[in-house]
């Protein structure tokens, strides 16, 4: 949206130096490192509350192991990325995360450790090494937002605005002068936020397809925003997939997301059976349940279309030990009537992590001047095709103060480009989620879910670009979830259709393997208009600024 229209539509202009949308680690780490800047947070929820990193049960991966170091982790990252990693960010990541951590513990974030007071270390899938830090057993992102959430609050320079849907940038030609943002709810009042930076740090899409891990809240509204206003998009059809979300038995397009069932439990030992008890992966990878993320996806997948049930069982690797050793999974076991140190836990695969994002460089730097990205919502390059366990965490925490040495270090800010000198007047909007919105939510899910999810082809990611092209234009001119779900669909199916090969996450069955001359990221800008909704915005051969 324009500085004009954003004019029109607000009730009221505010300013600040530095605009941070999005209160997970990403967020508040940036937040953090801007301080003493005037930095405005705007967040959908309560601060922290309701972003994935909340939610986090695998911990945080970092080489802080005698036997381990940012070389190896970072081989381990550039393995699992099947071809579209990084290595220069790949390498940056690795090597600053040890001390990114120690200052989240120095800002009091408590990590488990062993009786001696050492580190505690797990290991998860692909790995090479024992380098996961985990707190309260699988409680690591809520405990990681804990202390950020309770320093952002102690910092005077930071003012925060809890409960504020954030729907649109404002541009002046190219470059990002703020954002518009509903405070108060359906009816309440918009605001046009004004900064000469605006760091979108919005999280995943996970609500994107009718099975998720993700937080309700997750509806990639940073996504959509910046594709709405021209930036560069990358790996639009690189989205992870969880192996182990429990099995509820819930209709599938519910609005709640499935319960995960974190990757440690595989990396303390449990095994993936089916309901004849046979344990199947070992048939499939060396590695079995540890074996990539995308590779035991679709193993379970297929045995489900094999029509088997798929569990983890967890009783003699963990055993007496799992109400303490994963508190949270056990709570939700329970929920369910499931005990876990009885009984093998029903599991499915469910959409869980997007490598698609925002094209940024190494310092979280978009294609558009003003705009930032950093955590789920941008692409660094470092996840590739298939994102390695634990290291979401870690690029947060590295991205989210990468971002803010380098608007630290960025030309001083100056003055947004100032309202024009006439009253603004108020105006009551809402985003009102009415059932046709929540219809075509549900049927955008389901879509997804079938047809863009673990596996794809040809003619089911055309109907799905056809089906949305036919969805009730309406739904795209007021700002809304479902308005930014209907972009994401479309996007994510385009690209899908556009990588005509396999590889990580991304699995044609109509081009099954990958080719090697496709073995680069693609780039791409938006055309909300067109049957196809993308333009080429190059690869990383050409697009340059992507690789640090
Ligand atoms: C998990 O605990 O299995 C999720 C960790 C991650 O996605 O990095």
């Amino acid at each position: 949206m324009n500085a004009l229209d954003a004019r029109r539509e607000a009730a009221e202009v505010a300013s600040s130096d530095v605009i941070v949308v999005g209160s997970g680690i990403a967020g508040l780490t940036a937040a953090l490192g801007l301080a003493p800047r005037t930095v405005t947070v705007l967040t959908k929820t309560a601060l922290g509350a309701g972003s994935s990193s909340q939610w986090a049960q695998g911990g945080v991966a970092a080489a802080m192991a005698a036997d381990d170091s940012p070389r190896l982790h970072a081989d381990d990252t550039l393995e699992a990325a099947a071809g579209l990693g990084q290595r220069a960010v790949i390498e940056a990541l690795t090597a600053e995360g040890p001390e990114r951590i120690c200052r989240l513990i120095e800002l009091g974030a408590r990590f488990d450790r062993g009786s001696g007071g050492a580190l505690l270390l797990g290991r998860e899938g692909a790995h090479s090494r024992r380098r996961i830090l985990h707190a309260g057993g699988d409680a690591t992102g809520a405990e990681m937002v804990r202390a950020l959430v309770a320093e952002v609050r102690r910092r005077a320079a930071v003012d925060l605005h809890e409960r504020c849907d954030v729907h649109d940038l404002v541009t002046a030609g190219d470059r990002v002068v703020g954002v518009l943002a509903l405070h108060g709810g359906p009816g309440g009042r918009t605001v046009f936020h004004r900064a000469s930076a605006v760091v979108l740090a919005t999280g995943g899409l996970g609500r994107l397809y009718a099975r998720t891990t993700n937080p309700v809240e997750a509806t990639g509204d940073g996504l959509a925003m910046a594709a709405r206003a021209g930036a560069r998009l990358v790996d639009l059809e690189m989205i992870q997939f969880h192996p182990t979300a429990l099995e509820t038995g819930r209709e599938t397009v519910s609005l709640e997301p499935l319960p995960l069932v974190t990757e440690a439990l595989r990396g303390e030992g449990s095994i993936l059976i089916d309901d004849r008890g046979d344990r199947f992966m070992t048939g499939i990878h060396p590695r079995a349940e540890l074996g990539p993320r995308d590779v035991v996806a679709r193993a379970i997948r297929w045995r489900q279309q094999a029509g088997r049930r798929v569990f983890l069982d967890a009783r003699d690797a963990v055993g007496e030990a799992f109400p303490n050793r994963f508190p949270t999974v056990w709570d939700h076991c329970r929920a369910h009537g499931i005990d876990p140190r009885r009984q093998p836990i029903p599991v499915t695969p469910a959409a869980h992590y997007a490598m698609a994002g925002i094209a940024v460089d190494a310092n979280g730097r978009s294609s558009l001047r003003g705009l930032w990205a950093c955590g789920e919502v941008s692409s660094t390059g470092i996840h590739g095709a298939n994102r390695l366990a634990s290291n979401s965490l870690l690029e947060a925490l590295v991205f989210g103060a990468r971002v803010a040495d380098d608007l630290a270090g960025a030309e001083p800010p100056r003055p947004a480009p100032r309202a024009a000198q006439r009253e603004v007047v108020w105006r009551e909007t809402g985003p009102a989620e009415g059932d046709d919105k929540l219809d075509a939510e549900k049927t955008i899910r389901q879509l997804m879910w079938e047809h863009v999810g673990l596996e794809r082809e040809r003619h089911g990611l055309e109907t799905v670009l056809d089906r949305t092209d036919r969805i009730d234009r309406s739904l795209a001119s007021r700002p809304s979830a479902a308005r930014n779900l209907l972009t994401l669909s479309r996007v994510v199916s385009a690209a899908a259709l556009a990588r005509e090969e396999s590889r990580g996450a991304h699995f044609r069955t109509d081009f099954p393997d990958p080719v090697e001359s496709l073995r680069h990221r693609l780039f791409w800008t938006y055309r909300p208009d067109e049957a196809f909704p993308l333009e080429a915005a190059g690869t990383e051969r050409r697009a340059g600024r992507e690789i640090a």
